[in-house]
């Protein structure tokens, strides 16, 4: 299947030189990377082939690679001086080599041969994709196809795989885990001699674009592949099996980087059946990996999905903080607790994890989902980098002086070194990667982000459309527009004012107000005639108390919590006035409507550029744009028509709602 360049299309730009000469005195995977690439960008751009030999000082541009022995960069970071004539790319190591030509050729294509320098060191040292690929080739809450690493039990090794890892790297990305983290099935055998020959092959590929090669691991893999009657991590002969598996994988499998462990968790076997804590399970896992440098990514999404909606003193925005807060400071070095941004499940508005800043002595990572489960599934357009900008600037007070998310995961509010940051992936096998064309802004600004934690959505939106549609000025400007009206609408048609789900179960696309609000999960709004919202005070489930003040207390008191998440932490009634003067009915009606005009005119910018964008990637977005359109007032009647009905309280503006 032939496939999109994305944002690596190297379109002929206007000043090219007549001769580029590049100098690069070093040998081995990454280095070939980098030849490679700038003989692919050197031809697509210019139309000339670079020459690498002695002549490349005559050339009418010189790129020239350096290696700087003092240490300040690192391996990863890198420094460019470049003129119209010659860039020099200055670097510590290959990988920042790697990164700093990327930047060059971003650089070329979106501004043309300019004097500049910049200086750039990644924010996080882990930069992360998961993949939540299946063995037999479907991905879980995957919406762009099919898997390009499995299909029917087996690994596929394609040249896909090597497009998606320059693509990946281009943006800084140097961790990928390719399985998902419900290990079922053949799955859990990706760590047996079964499976070596094409993971070294994958891992090989990686390597020669500076990423390591993580796997998902069933904790349960000593009883299931074993034959042993207990996975118990305390037990010898459990150990003894870890040891051997974990030796064999690093021994074997080059630039192999780790496990990802989903344990106790919607199911998945852990420690808990053992009566040992996460610190057991982790630091056993740990202690075999950390010979190899290896490192165990453990997922802190751990609650109880057996509740029962009438017990309203069970939380599970608690859960996760409630498991994990007790063993701050158990953990191993190589672990690292992975905790999703919010404390429920990627909805489209959440408080951010108290966790971070809650565990100071521990390693974190924050996971964020780029493929959008519950914000569109890449068939709605919305670009979450204001979300994610959004929480990575959201201050913990948890005491060190700069204690934001950002500051924790990069390490520097508590001196880590293993942390980062990690997205759920939205790729596939669709022909442009990420089903929505625009779902690619979210790949690529994950990456741009998770080098640059200081970089705003807009410029990381500007540098991907230019990179992505060209340099026309009506299609900058209509994307822009769109990419950043595009969150907010979606919040505004969604469920209101950071309560969340009131989506289809399961599918999790599409309204059904009541869709979870009598399941096993968790995930309540509490409507009833009066009001809605969860009380989440000390007087309800007392999760706020979880917050160091001042948040505790912000967040309890109903005059001074952020009112997008007003009903996320108090249960409120219609008639509570807003900020803006508005009741909470009323603004859930303005929202709706609001969100779904919001949508139609999303629609209206991109038919403005029918003759401006490539003619496929016009009709592809197209029909989705018109999908969203109708889906979204499809959204706006629905939660209007259900308020309308349970709060018998009428829209001021008389709007049309379906009673
Ligand atoms: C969500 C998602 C699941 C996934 C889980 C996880 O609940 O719906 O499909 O397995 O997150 O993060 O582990």
């Amino acid at each position: 299947m032939t496939y999109t360049k994305a944002w690596l299309n190297y379109q002929p730009v206007k000043d090219a030189p007549k001769s580029v000469g590049v100098v690069l005195p070093e040998m081995g995977p990454i280095a070939e990377s980098i030849g490679q690439e700038l003989i692919l960008a050197c031809e697509g751009m210019y139309g000339v082939t670079p020459v690498f030999d002695g002549t490349a000082f005559m050339a009418e541009l010189q790129i020239l690679f350096i290696r700087d022995q003092s240490g300040d960069f690192g391996e990863e970071g890198y420094r460019i001086e470049a003129s119209p004539e010659s860039i020099n790319i200055i670097a510590g190591g290959q990988r920042g080599m790697l990164y700093g030509m990327f930047r060059v050729l971003e650089r070329l294509r979106l501004r043309g041969r300019k004097r500049y320098t910049i200086e750039s060191i990644p924010s996080n040292p882990f930069r992360m994709l998961d993949h939540w690929d299946n063995l037999d080739g479907s991905i879980e809450r995957g919406y762009s196809g099919l898997s390009f690493f499995f299909r029917d039990n087996e690994m596929t090794v394609t040249q896909r795989i090597r497009d998606y890892a320059r693509m990946v790297a281009s943006i800084g990305i140097n961790a990928v885990c390719i399985n998902n983290v419900n290990v079922r099935g053949v799955a859990a055998e990706l760590i047996t001699e079964r499976f070596r020959k094409p993971l070294i092959e994958v891992a090989e590929i990686f390597e020669a674009y500076g990423i390591k090669l993580y796997l998902s691991l069933n904790f349960a893999s000593p009883k299931r592949l074993g034959g042993l009657d207990t996975s118990d991590p305390c037990d010898e002969q459990v150990r003894a099996f870890w040891k051997e598996r974990i030796d064999d994988m690093f021994t074997n499998v080059p630039n192999f980087g780790g496990f990802v462990v989903k344990a106790d968790s919607e199911g998945e076997p852990g420690p808990f059946a053992y009566g040992r804590t996460h610190a057991d399970g982790a630091n056993m896992l740990a202690e075999f990996a950390a010979p190899h440098g290896g490192i165990i990514i453990w997922r802190c999404f751990v609650y109880n999905c057996q509740q029962d909606w009438r017990d309203q003193k069970t939380d599970r925005a608690r859960s996760g903080y409630d498991n994990f807060i007790g063993h701050d400071g158990e953990f191993a070095e190589n672990v690292i607790l992975q905790i999703k941004n919010g404390p429920m499940d990627f909805q489209v508005r959440e408080p951010v994890h108290p966790l971070f800043g809650g565990m100071k002595n521990t390693n974190l990572m924050l996971e964020v989902q780029i493929a959008q489960e519950y914000t569109g599934q890449q068939r709605h357009v919305c670009y979450l980098m204001p979300m994610f900008r959004g929480i990575l600037d959201f201050k913990t007070y948890s005491g060190a002086e700069a204690d934001t998310v950002a500051d924790i995961v990069s390490g520097r509010a508590y001196g880590n070194r293993n942390c980062g940051m990690v997205a759920v992936t939205n790729t596939g096998d669709d022909e442009n990667w990420t089903g929505h064309d625009l779902a690619a802004a979210n790949l690529y600004g994950f990456g741009r982000l998770a080098f640059d934690t200081t970089l705003s959505p807009e410029r990381i939106a500007e540098d991907w459309i230019g990179l992505t549609f060209g340099t026309d000025p009506k299609v900058k400007e209509n994307v822009m527009r769109i990419l950043m009206m595009s969150w907010p609408a979606y919040e505004k048609y969604t469920s209101p004012l950071g309560i969340g789900w009131m989506i289809k179960p399961s599918v999790h696309y599409g309204p059904d107000v009541e869709g979870y609000e009598y399941d096993r999960w968790g995930t309540y709004h509490r409507a009833n005639h009066m009001g809605i919202g969860v009380d989440r005070t000390p007087g309800g489930t007392g999760y706020t108390t979880q917050y160091p003040e001042p948040l505790a207390s912000l967040y309890a008191d109903p005059a001074t919590c952020p009112e997008e998440l007003l009903l996320f932490f108090h249960h409120m009634p219609y008639a509570h006035v807003l900020k803006s003067g508005k009741t909470i009915i009323q603004h859930i009606y303005d929202t709706h409507f609001e969100g779904a005009e919001e949508a139609a005119e999303m629609q209206k910018l991109w038919e403005e550029l029918e003759d401006l964008v490539e003619p496929a990637a016009y009709a592809r977005a197209l029909a989705r744009f018109q999908h969203q359109t109708e889906h979204a007032a499809e959204w706006r009647d629905r939660i209007n028509t259900y308020f309308h009905r349970i709060s018998w309280i009428e829209d001021e503006k008389g709007r049309k709602i379906y009673d």
